[in-house]
């Protein structure tokens, strides 16, 4: 029989590899808490009209990478990204009606039917936020400063911010007329994908990686001759502000991003190219200031981003926490198994990891299994201790051995193990 396997371009996390994740995203959750953000948890399942809507048909996300099937009478998708699910669920339960700005954060995975690379899978994670009913320039700068500092934190070397501004939906519709006619006669020397393009979405044209495509496009009309005052002014602001907070960035007139709905402001954040190559967009964001309303809600501004916690961990130095338990518990023969889990328990109600070994293994090869946990301590008992109401205490790091009563057991292994400055919750529970 063929040994089954994961879906292609989707990914286990083994346990060796989760303390990393795990890192991540505490420093993310407590990152967003200090900016005001609560967690919001939308369905990894959604109509795939919502998508569609929100999305943009004419993107490649919907055209061809969406999961798609039908249930019953309905049209369904696995979520390609969280922007369309919480903008949905922001409507549907009139948030805006308790509150005039919400701040939302999200973290979960998302998926994609595209083809799997380094730092691209068909399953992937992201760490997302939104912020709904603040349309001024000042939370898209407070955004982007935070995301660096939130790199930063995560030991991401190499970050570049690329910023850049689309105008509302009439500067959209100015700059695609006047894209297409540069580009029309022209066309014979677009790549064959950038014709089609020239047809359905000629804006994506602009961040084609195709050589070809990147010599025409060079002097085709900037978005920028087409921002309106309002546009100019909001684009203007937000460097302002980012000068003030003195977070670096570069403006990239020809960034525009795969999603059709953003409006105004636009931004990425990439690492390093030398760890993640092709894939080295950490982050990606923008306004959609039309969503809102575009799902049937208030007219209500919006600005989100998301970072691909994959990719995250590629470009960050964060070394894995400390593995395992602080300490092993070693019965020795069959007799002494029930005391032996009593006093884990009670190890472990003062806040200690360990581990019991209940297979009736020899001494020499549970201390070996604590060595491997990472077990600083190794807790003995065999059947004369357990006649006399002790416990043999072995420091593996301290190179010390104490027999000591069974009463006082736990409270020695705590203050050895805070003495350590192990990573031990050392709360004691009433
Ligand atoms: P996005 O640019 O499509 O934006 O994705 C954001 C990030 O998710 C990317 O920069 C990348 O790090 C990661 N990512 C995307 N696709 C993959 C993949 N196939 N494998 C691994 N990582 C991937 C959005 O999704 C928007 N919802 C962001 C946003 C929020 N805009 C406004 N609000």
């Amino acid at each position: 029989m063929t040994p089954l396997r994961a879906v292609k371009g989707m990914n286990d996390v083994l346990p060796d590899e989760i303390g990393r994740w795990q890192r991540v995203e505490q420093v993310y959750a407590r990152t967003l808490s200090l900016h005001g953000f609560r967690e919001v948890r939308t369905p990894y399942v959604e109509p795939t009209s919502l998508f569609v809507r929100a999305i943009g048909e004419v993107t490649d996300v919907v055209e061809k990478e969406m999961y798609s099937f039908s249930h019953h009478d309905d049209a369904l998708s696995l979520r390609p990204e969280g922007t369309a699910g919480a903008a949905r669920a922001y409507v549907e339960h009139s948030v805006q009606t308790r509150e005039p700005v919400t701040r939302w954060w999200y973290a979960g995975p998302m998926f994609r039917a595209e083809r799997p690379q380094k730092g691209r899978y068909r399953q992937f994670y992201q760490l997302g936020a939104e912020i709904f009913g603040d349309g001024g320039p000042g939370c898209d700068a407070e955004m982007i400063d935070m995301l660096v500092s939130l790199l930063g934190e995560l030991r991401v070397p190499g970050v570049e911010v690329l910023v850049n501004s689309l105008g509302g939906a009439g500067t959209r519709e100015r700059h695609r007329d006047a894209l297409v006619g540069y580009l029309t006669p022209r066309v014979a020397a677009l790549s064959p994908t950038a014709q089609q393009r020239l047809k359905t979405n000629p804006l994506r044209i602009l961040d084609s990686k195709d050589p070809r495509d990147q010599e025409v496009v060079g002097g085709a009309p900037s978005i920028h001759d087409f921002l309106d005052a309002g546009d100019r002014a909001h684009f203007a602001k937000l460097r302002e502000y980012l000068d003030a907070l003195r977070t670096p960035y570069t403006v990239d007139t020809k960034l525009v991003r795969g999603l059709d709905y953003y409006t105004r402001t636009l931004f990425e954040i990439k690492g390093a190219h030398e760890k993640l190559g092709a894939g080295s967009t950490l982050v990606g964001g923008g306004r959609y200031d039309a969503m809102v309303a575009g799902l049937g809600g208030p007219d209500v501004p919006a600005i989100g981003f998301a970072a691909g916690l994959e990719r995250l961990l590629i470009a960050s130095d964060l070394e894995a926490p400390a593995k395992g338990v602080d300490a092993m518990v070693a019965p020795i023969g069959e007799a002494t198994v029930g005391a032996a889990l009593e006093l884990a328990r009670d190890l472990r109600r003062h806040g200690i990891r360990c581990e019991v070994d209940t297979r009736g293994s020899s001494l020499k090869a549970q201390l070996r299994r604590a060595n491997a946990l990472g077990a600083r301590i190794v807790l003995i008992l065999g059947e004369s201790e357990l006649a006399e109401g002790v416990v043999q205490v072995k420091d593996l790091e301290a190179r010390v051995e104490e027999r000591l009563a069974r009463g006082d057991a736990v409270r020695v292994v705590l203050d050895r193990l805070v003495a350590a400055s192990r990573n031990v919750d050392a709360r004691v529970p009433s």
